[in-house]
């Protein structure tokens, strides 16, 4: 077993800048089937602004060292030492050496195995194709190098592999020499001329479909677009491509950020252990991100696709231009993308319904992260294992914290600030602190108390109270906030928090806002919470208004304002801001059900309010809302975001509550979804506008009460749209509808939808996922016999993610079964995973982290396995992390 002493911790507070310098790094790769052989020539000079040191270290992981030579002479072994994660030249006994003055060339050769590459991290095979994964650490399962952000060299790097087999030979920049070699073999010669970082560094080689293209760019430069996937999905990556074209112009356009290099290519692989990666010039995707094609990709994974391309392609220049410093600063380059790529969303599809989807990501799971044993803040002061630290915390906590700039420079002010950036750091490994600098000191605005943002941990909370008074037409505010302690962080201080507000007249209407006094906390519709107690006078407010708090979720707080049913209906029926009307329909349904959870409590029956029939009735025959938009507020709150919302859950009353409610609002308005599904669902021509996309969405909500209602005829309708689709948007909310029913014949359809999908793996992946998602009993069983399943392969984790990550992740009645099964399959699922795929296997491991919530017998057994990881033998580091912390 792995004891907390053995295993080292890093610490921000320890950065010092590396000793050595990298000039320049010369890679040569001879790829053969079964081993390859890389040679390294790397220049180096002592950093001058580091401490000296006579003796050089590099990282280097699972490499068999064959040969090492400095500036030519071969080094004896008195002069190095190897062991299982360094390389350390005594340079001090190298002769003949002014290693303090000038530059000298380092070289190494090294055996690596790709081929028995299952982390899928550094050099590995997948599908018969070499690729690479780096960042975080990966690079030093490579060759021995100095792996990590702030060093930055630039890269030369030759490839040479048989000619037949990998007729495609890429890494980073442009391609400047080919040929052909004797035995059948080639090569070919890459340089990027834009200094990198080693987790920026990518190689691909195999036989490739191509898909070709090009953009030009403002100042008129012709860049070469290119797409490589497997064999025989050429006609799946059409919308990738126009999803880059878009991304490249929107760039331009809002942020004046062109294209550097003269090629940019996207390979696609299916083993991947996240979503994709934004190596310089040389983009690397996980299948699920390139692939789209209406047969086989839903509205929301053509979306998807669109996101992550604009992602990687945003990271060019913030992430890549301007990189981190170490990887503490993970959110400097992660949090501002997401941004970046959610506006970027927002500008091509619907301001409201992406910001509503994103926020249901920080309720679901930031909050949950926030609230439990991993929390840490957007900047981490310390980690284990760097790969556990790709969290919804840094990215999506991370994007937030940007958006506040956003909500509180305005978009003018936060271009300032982003040139200011640029024009500063570009060609830098920078941390979080620059860009806060950059944007203070480009609109002189004060952010010493934004920066706790960035240094505290857990989700602040906001409660606020009102009074109005009618004689002196004023309304008073008083705003209270708090952040729980987390773990390492206790007496938080308080946060600069922008809180935007409407006070809406009995119309609807939003009213004049204006201080009494200290006009300075009010910008616009934007209050600034900077006091643990703060109150606010509002003049001049003719009736006693309803409050619309946190508009657009100005700040990922928690707030906690007392409304009734009253108010919150006339806020679902007319607020002006999108999200808070949406939101005020979740209020109205949360009440409902924790209603419900304190009727089973107290053993009487469960009431249905009629009062919902109104509101859901008016929402649905509205003729101004989106179809998008109306399916958002259809939807009941997620129970993951339910269970946030209190101390501890009796889950087994909160999932009775949920389905009653569903089942209720189907019954009382069986009609009006009947109607709408009608309406909305057509099978002639398919269609991809946005008008269409939004029915389809609208018309698969009310498909969904319509099976809640559990009669033949509702199950009809949902056959019938799984069997006659012409799109794989309507063909998979049919399968999943019916997966989790009790529709008899449920085991027949999944059979024939494998035949029919079973040679398109991410098709494959949507129906071993809405099996593992199946709530209702036997599934635990069924889940068993998915992973024995032909198609199953516990070493691609979207295979793994599909029925195990889904299963614990996404099926809280079965995972959460009373006789603990659900969390004996997981662990075993973690035990066999673990040495494998460390990284998949932590994720996984995740699903135990709320175990606090839950009822004492289900904290006993998540318990109980949890100690059962942390028995393993040879645990890997980021499983043990996340076990340990867990139980804490
Ligand atoms: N940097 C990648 C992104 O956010 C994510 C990633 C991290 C991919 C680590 C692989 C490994 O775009
Ligand atoms: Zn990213």
């Amino acid at each position: 077993m792995k004891t907390s002493d053995s295993i080292p911790v890093k610490y921000r507070k320890d950065y010092k800048p590396s000793a050595y310098l990298i000039h320049e790094t010369k890679l040569d790769f001879d790829l053969f089937d079964d081993h390859s052989i890389v040679t390294a020539r790397l220049k180096l000079q002592a950093n001058p602004n580091a401490d000296p040191s006579d003796s050089l270290v590099l990282d280097g992981e699972e490499l068999k060292l064959l040969e090492i030579f400095i500036n030519g002479q071969k080094l004896e072994s008195a002069q190095y030492e190897t062991d299982s994660e360094q390389l350390t030249v005594w340079l001090d006994k190298v002769h003949n050496l002014n290693y303090q003055q000038n530059s000298f060339e380092l070289m190494t050769k090294v055996r690596i195995y790709p081929n028995t590459n299952t982390s899928l991290e550094g050099l590995y095979l997948s599908n018969g194709k070499f690729c690479t994964q780096c960042e975080a650490e990966g690079f030093r399962k490579i060759t021995y190098y100095s792996d990590r952000p702030d060093v930055m060299s630039i890269f030369t790097v030759r490839i040479e592999a048989a000619q037949q087999k990998y007729p495609h030979l890429l890494s980073n920049g442009n391609q400047t020499e080919h040929g052909k070699l004797a035995n059948g073999r080639h090569y070919a010669i890459w340089h990027d001329p834009f200094r990198k970082p080693s987790y920026l560094f990518a190689l691909c080689a195999g036989n490739y479909d191509l898909l070709e293209d090009h953009f030009k760019t403002q100042s008129g430069r012709k860049i070469k677009l290119e797409i490589y996937v497997d064999k025989g999905k050429l006609e799946q990556c059409h919308h990738a491509m126009a999803s880059l074209k878009k991304a490249m112009a929107w760039d331009e356009e809002v942020f004046g950020l062109e294209y550097d290099l003269d090629i940019y290519m996207v390979v696609a692989v299916g083993d991947f252990n996240m979503g994709a990666m934004e190596n310089k010039g040389l983009n690397i995707f996980n299948t699920k991100y390139v692939l789209a094609h209406s047969d086989t990709a839903t509205d929301q994974d053509f979306e998807d696709v669109e996101a992550v391309i604009a992602h990687e392609y945003f990271h060019n220049w913030t992430g890549n231009r301007v990189t981190c410093r170490d990887w503490f600063q993970l959110s400097l380059k992660e949090g501002l993308t997401v941004f970046r790529d959610q506006q970027f969303t927002a500008d091509q599809t619907d301001h409201a319904v992406k910001r509503i989807e994103d926020v249901k990501v920080i309720r679901s799971h930031q909050f949950a992260e926030d609230a439990g044993p991993m929390a840490h803040p957007i900047r981490p002061d310390s980690y284990i294992e760097m790969n556990n630290f790709y969290t919804v915390t840094v990215y999506n906590k991370g994007a937030e914290i940007i958006r506040m700039y956003h909500t509180l420079l305005g978009a003018g002010g936060f271009r300032h600030g982003m040139d200011l950036y640029f024009e500063r750091h570009d060609g830098q490994a920078v941390t979080c602190e620059d860009f806060v600098c950059a944007m203070e000191d480009a609109n002189e605005y004060d952010l010493k108390q934004f920066r706790r943002w960035y240094s505290q941990a857990g989700t602040p909370e906001l409660t606020v109270t009102s009074e109005y008074d009618e004689l002196h037409r004023k309304l008073t505010l008083h705003v209270k906030q708090t952040c729980p302690d987390t773990p390492g962080q206790s007496n938080k201080q308080p946060f600069h928090i922008p809180l935007k507000l409407g006070l809406l007249d009995k119309e609807g209407k939003d009213l004049p806002l204006q201080l009494a006094a200290n006009p300075e906390q009010l910008t616009g519709d934007i209050l600034h919470i900077t006091q643990l107690e703060q109150s606010f006078e509002f003049t001049e407010i003719a009736q006693q208004p309803v409050l619309s708090l946190l508009r657009n979720f100005s700040a990922p707080v928690r707030l906690h304002y007392d409304y009734n049913d009253h108010e919150l209906a006339f806020l679902f029926a007319h607020d002006s801001d999108p999200f808070n009307q949406w939101e005020a329909g979740q209020r109205l349904f949360a009440r409902v059900i924790w209603q419900l959870c304190a009727e089973q409590e107290a053993g009487e029956v469960m009431q249905f309010p009629l009062h919902l029939v109104n509101a859901v009735q008016n929402l649905l025959s509205s003729e101004s809302l989106d179809g998008r938009f109306k399916a958002l507020a259809l939807t009941l709150p997620d129970i993951k975001a339910l269970i946030e919302e209190v101390e501890r859950v009796n889950l087994d009353h909160l999932i009775v509550a949920h389905n009653f409610l569903k089942k209720e609002l189907a019954c009382q308005l069986e009609m009006d979804w009947l109607v709408h599904y009608q309406a909305n669902h057509h099978v002639g021509k398919f269609q991809q506008d946005k008008t269409s996309i939004a029915q389809r969405a609208f018309a698969g909500v009310c498909l969904s009460y319509l099976v809640a209602l559990e009669k033949p005829k509702a199950y009809e309708l949902a056959v019938s749209q799984l069997l006659n689709s012409n799109n794989m948007t309507d063909a998979e909310t049919g399968l999943k509808l019916l997966m989790h029913s009790n529709y008899e014949d449920k085991q027949q359809l999944a059979d024939d939808f494998y035949q029919k999908w079973q040679n398109e793996d991410l098709v494959v992946n949507k129906w071993f996922m809405s099996q593992a998602t199946d709530p209702s009993d036997p599934t635990i069983e069924r889940v068993e016999t998915l992973i024995e399943h032909p198609a199953f392969d516990l070493k691609n984790p979207n295979k793994v993610r599909a029925v195990v990550g889904a299963f614990a992740g996404a099926n809280l009645a079965q995972f959460h079964r009373k006789d603990g099964q659900g969390y004996v399959f997981l662990a075993e699922q973690i035990k066999r995973l673990y040495s494998v795929n460390p990284q998949t296997a932590a994720r996984l491991t995740g699903a135990f982290n709320r175990w606090k919530k839950f009822d004492d017998e289900r904290q006993r057994l998540m318990c109980e396995q949890l100690q059962g990881i942390l028995q393993l033998p040879d645990l890997s580091k980021d499983v043990y992390e996340i076990a340990s912390k867990a139980l804490g």
